[in-house]
């Protein structure tokens, strides 16, 4: 598939693909930059130096023993598939969603949680954390060869947050989870970068050791969104590094394009069209 069509695919999501040479050398080209202020090496020494907790990655896979592949050596099977026979919510397929006939109380609420998270925190906690997006990709990207799955290199997903909200952060790792294929996803870091609400602590701590392929690191005081990736950065073991922004949610078959085009020439830094969650309907 051509670079063309790949940038073709509009996909739901803010998303930074690298492979891990294009990244070195887009370091060195910033090197200047990053010399003037402290030296790479310091940042890097700097930024593991306050590194506070790390959740070592899990292997065992906690979802084995229901998972049933739709067929043998499924290379497309997800990491984590949704959970069966869901009930299908509100806001899914990225429908827009307007709750109507509101109690003051619940008004009082969702004004609340506006102010606090700058979007409509109140109805993303109504939302299903496993709902799927419509397909956005363009024909040419559903009706090309399937991919070799074997010969794709595998990424480690890295994301950065700060006070975000809890749904919107778990529907983030979920659409990974649910829309990379199990192959091709080395872990999941997630980066705390010096979040103070409370739900973001030992609470997202017992809810993501659950989940596969989760890291969960936390720096000891905020370092601003770059310093933060590149801690992620120093933890990631995979051949690539995909940089995915919370409350974003990625779709089905969001990846597979992305690292073919860095396998087919490793100097490529993969940038997909992205497109918005509206902050007040999530559509
Ligand atoms: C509000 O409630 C009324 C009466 O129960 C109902 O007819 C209407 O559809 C509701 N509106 C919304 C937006 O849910
Ligand atoms: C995928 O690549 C492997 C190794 O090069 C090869 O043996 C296999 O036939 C390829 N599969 C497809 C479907 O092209
Ligand atoms: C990622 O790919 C490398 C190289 O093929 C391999 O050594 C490593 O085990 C892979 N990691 C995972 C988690 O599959």
């Amino acid at each position: 598939m051509s670079r063309r069509n790949i940038k073709n695919c509009r996909l739901r999501f803010c998303v930074i693909l690298v492979s891990i040479p294009s990244l070195l050398i887009l370091l060195y080209n910033w090197g200047d930059e990053l010399q003037s202020r402290s030296g790479l090496q310091d940042i890097i020494q700097y930024d593991k130096n306050s590194v506070a907790e790390i959740l070592p990655l899990k292997t065992e896979r906690t979802t084995s023993a229901t998972y049933i592949p739709t067929k043998p050596f499924d290379h497309s099977a997800p990491a984590l598939p949704r959970p069966p026979n869901r009930q299908l919510g509100i806001g899914e397929r990225g429908d827009p969603v307007v709750l109507g006939n509101l109690t003051d109380d619940e008004e009082a609420r969702q004004a609340e949680l506006w102010e606090l998270y700058g979007v409509n925190q109140f109805l993303s906690e109504k939302i299903s954390l496993h709902r799927g997006l419509k397909e956005f990709r363009h024909p040419l990207c559903i009706e090309r060869p399937p991919f070799n799955y074997t010969q794709l290199p595998n990424a480690s997903v890295i994301i950065v947050f700060y006070n975000e909200g809890w749904s919107t952060l778990l529907r983030t790792i979920y659409s990974v989870l649910h829309n990379t294929p199990d192959i091709l996803l080395t872990e999941i870091i997630l980066v705390d970068d010096g979040s103070s609400i409370q739900n973001l602590g030992k609470q997202l701590h017992d809810y993501v050791i659950k989940l596969p392929k989760i890291k969960l690191i936390r720096t000891a005081r905020r370092e601003g969104l770059m310093r933060a990736r590149l801690l992620g950065l120093a933890q990631a073991v995979g051949e690539v590094i995909a940089f995915v922004d919370c409350h974003c949610e990625v779709t089905h078959g969001w990846l597979e394009p992305l690292l073919e085009a860095i396998s087919l020439d490793k100097t490529v830094v993969a940038i997909p069209v992205t497109d918005d969650i509206d902050s007040k309907t999530f559509q």
